[in-house]
């Protein structure tokens, strides 16, 4: 299936999905729900920087695609009662770019810069002395006359969001007096989330299948809406429009998701690496290269979540499949070899060999 028609995937939204995320984003604090760590110590950030008048100190978010990264800088922005600039890593090309951008603000405004991790190393040149001192430096003139001048921007707020955390270079990093790391959802919360969509859009569905979508959710907000709507199309067509437990399980059962929230394309993930490689150990690529997909894309989109259900572990070595894993594939009705870390610890045979068989990475 290709990124565009996968529920879970984060391919770029269609227009038409677009449109529905932004009616079903929370606007303010109030509306968002969970990830309550992160919201209290929100709450104090701005209330505090309201209070003083000041802008906000600089706010870094960070986790999976479609946890409400987004969403959460524009209630930042929403909150303080100021607009709300966008943009992102890859868009700014040069340093002139950002300044162009900053040197726009408004006094508190927010600059959301979303893929922060993507930024080149000149544009966050630029970006140091702005966050810190509101101040940018420009070069004049050229040659042995060149020099450099600064000039004093108004006070802002940057909020960062990124997917890698680890990618962000810690000057930059150091520079955010807030850092929040946003988690998968749990499925109560997931629950509340669908039923508040539902809400909003206009669909019938009872409690019972509410949960069905929950606990398929993958902990992520995006995907139970997606989840919703696939459900609410089913449901129009095959029924009455309303959303029972029927529903919901054979719209699941037609879209090939599983019990756990899988897809045909993180069952082929598994499949591969307790297959095609005795459970692993396997590195990123030979998976990626097997599923056709971009490293990145495993990294970033199925793994994370296998990682949390306890499916996937990571090593130094690379991805081991675990024993759950297995146990969810056989349950499936895959065939699954015996895994090759069992055979090292019983017999030795298989000391440092890691990829055997495996296509060259
Ligand atoms: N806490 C929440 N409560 C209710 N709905 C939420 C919440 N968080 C996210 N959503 C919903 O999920 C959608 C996706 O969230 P958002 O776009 O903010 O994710 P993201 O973390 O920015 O993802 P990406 O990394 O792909 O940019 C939102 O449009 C919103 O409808
Ligand atoms: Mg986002």
């Amino acid at each position: 299936m290709d990124e565009q028609g996968r529920v879970v995937g984060s391919a770029a939204l269609a227009v038409e999905e677009a449109v529905v995320e932004t009616s079903l984003r929370p606007r303010i604090l109030a509306e968002y729900i969970g990830q309550e760590k992160v919201k209290a110590n929100l709450r104090i950030l701005l209330e505090a920087a309201r209070q003083r008048g000041e802008a906000a100190d600089h706010i870094l978010l960070y986790g999976p695609p479609g946890l409400g990264k987004t969403t959460l800088a524009n209630i930042v922005a929403r909150e303080l009662g100021v607009s709300i600039h966008t943009t992102s890593g890859p868009a700014i090309e040069r340093p002139g770019d950002l300044a162009a951008i900053l040197t726009n603000l408004d006094e508190r405004d927010v600059l959301f810069i979303d893929e922060i991790h993507r930024l080149n190393h000149a544009v966050e040149e630029i970006l140091y002395p702005a966050m810190e001192d509101f101040a940018i430096d420009v070069m004049i003139g050229k040659g042995p006359s060149a020099r450099s001048l600064r000039l004093n921007i108004k006070p802002f707020t940057v909020v960062g969001a990124t997917t890698r955390a680890g990618r962000i270079s810690s000057p930059l990093r150091d520079r955010f007096g807030a850092v929040h790391r946003l988690d998968y959802y749990e499925t109560g919360e997931l629950a509340t989330i669908v039923a508040r969509s539902a809400g909003i859009l206009g669909v019938s569905i009872d409690h019972e299948a509410v949960e069905v979508l929950a606990r398929r959710g993958r902990g992520t907000p995006r995907i139970v809406n997606r989840l919703l709507k696939r459900v609410r199309d089913f449901a129009q067509v095959k029924s009455d429009g309303r959303i029972s437990a029927r529903e919901a399980d054979a719209a699941m059962l037609a879209m090939d998701i599983d019990d756990e929230g899988l897809d045909t394309t993180d069952r082929r993930l598994l499949a591969a690496i307790v297959q095609k490689f005795a459970s692993g150990p396997v590195g990123g690529a030979a998976v990626a290269a097997i599923l056709g997909e971009e490293v990145e894309t495993i990294e970033d989109v199925y793994e994370p979540y296998l990682l949390q259900l306890g499916f996937l572990d990571r090593t130094p070595q690379g991805r081991v499949a675990t024993e759950r894993a297995r146990e969810h594939l056989r349950k499936l009705g895959y065939d699954v070899p015996p895994p090759r870390r069992q055979e090292r610890v019983d017999s030795g045979l298989w000391d440092g060999v890691t990829t055997e068989g495996a296509p060259p990475e």
